[in-house]
């Protein structure tokens, strides 16, 4: 039952016995010890006092880690978190009180029983801007209808991979009953898959918000007729067999020490093996496993190996059939020095094939 699926979502914060409270009357250097001083601060006048606070506190901090070290740079992210989510605001039925404040439907879809509690600045921003996606849907340019993606859920920003996908969808002369996408995020794959005619899409996610937003998304059309979901690491409830199972995994290796440990984002070193074996048992004979992937960790000097070519080299499991890649287009010509690589960036896309003899 999906109402039995938890949803991921800032939670709800207890006031403190001592709380500071800010307005534009306020003097921002007292405000800022008081933060340093592990209490919290509360706006209580206008949505813009907050945003005005944590400028503040930027040039503050910026002032206190001067240098662009990495480590100085990462102690000033942490920082500015850590202070910055002492400044809060309050909710009253799901509206934030401050005067002049977005209106964010999260408030209401995810709180639904929460009429009055506090949520941090930063928190309030996060779920702003998700509600600004969520209600604008993203427009993609292989699939006919906008995607709607949910508070906390994995979309992508550029779309050269899912070209690749489209492309190799429309060359694909096999069968077409069934197929698994694991890690379906938003649901693109998926969509793609039975817009070329999927009768049967199995997709899972570790993510609950994931399949939280997909199965609301599609209600009870005919897509969730099509599209069969699981809250669940890699196949999850799914046993049978299909001709195609894909996977956009994460690209980038997990290395200690991160700042933030994002599941869709970051692979740890068991992911691949585990999904390799698992795939193994889960593809048809004459079926078809297909990986997008890039080279983003290459050239970003982050791994030194890539996942797939070493399944293909020791694994004994597959075998490769095609390989396709494309230059990503840039997203901005304004591309900073420090990220020159950017421009050697490729996307992937692997098909393979179970392993002959
Ligand atoms: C790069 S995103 C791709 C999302 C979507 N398929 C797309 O192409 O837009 C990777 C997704 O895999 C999910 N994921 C990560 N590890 C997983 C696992 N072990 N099992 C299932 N899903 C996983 C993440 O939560 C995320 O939604």
């Amino acid at each position: 039952m999906i109402s039995d699926i938890q949803v991921n979502k800032p939670a709800p914060i207890k006031p403190g016995n001592a709380m500071a409270v800010f307005t534009r009357t306020t003097d921002v250097k007292p405000t800022i010890e008081a933060l340093e001083a592990n209490k919290q601060v509360l706006i209580t006048a206008f949505y813009s006092d907050g945003l005005s606070l944590l400028k503040s506190l930027k040039v503050h901090l910026t002032k206190k880690f001067p240098n662009q070290s990495f480590r100085e740079q990462r102690e000033f992210r942490a920082a500015y978190r850590k202070l910055s989510n002492r400044i809060l605001l309050e909710v009253i039925d799901h509206t934030l009180v401050v005067k002049k404040a977005p209106e964010i439907g999260w408030l209401k879809k995810l709180y639904p029983e929460h009429t009055n509690f506090l949520l941090s600045f930063p928190q309030v921003q996060g779920l702003n801007s998700s509600w600004q996606w969520y209600e604008n849907g993203i427009s993609i340019p292989v699939l006919r209808n906008k995607v709607h993606p949910y508070y906390g859920t994995y979309f992508p920003t550029r779309f050269d991979h899912l070209e690749l996908f489209d492309n190799w969808l429309k060359r694909y002369e096999g069968p077409k009953k069934t197929a698994i996408d694991i890690g379906v995020g938003s649901g693109m794959l998926s969509f793609q898959m039975v817009q070329h005619g999927f009768q049967k899409v199995f997709g899972t996610d570790t993510n609950p918000n994931a399949i939280i937003g997909l199965t609301e998304f599609m209600g009870d059309t005919k897509l969730s007729r099509k599209i069969t979901l699981d809250v669940a690491s890699l196949f999850g409830k799914f046993k049978q067999q299909t001709e195609l199972i894909v996977f956009n995994p994460p690209w980038l290796p997990q290395a200690q020490n991160l700042d933030g440990i994002d599941e869709a984002i970051y692979y740890n070193k068991n992911l691949f093996p585990e999904f390799f074996a698992a795939a193994k048992q889960h593809l048809l004979p004459e079926g078809k496993l297909v990986l997008l992937f890039s080279n983003l960790a290459k050239i970003a000097n982050v791994a030194t190996d890539h996942p797939i070519e070493t399944e293909l080299a020791k694994g004994g499991r597959f075998q490769l059939e095609r390989c396709f890649k494309k230059r990503v287009k840039n997203a901005s010509k304004h591309t900073k020095r420090d990220q020159h690589w950017r421009s050697e960036e490729e996307v992937e896309l692997w098909e393979l094939v179970h392993k002959e003899g």
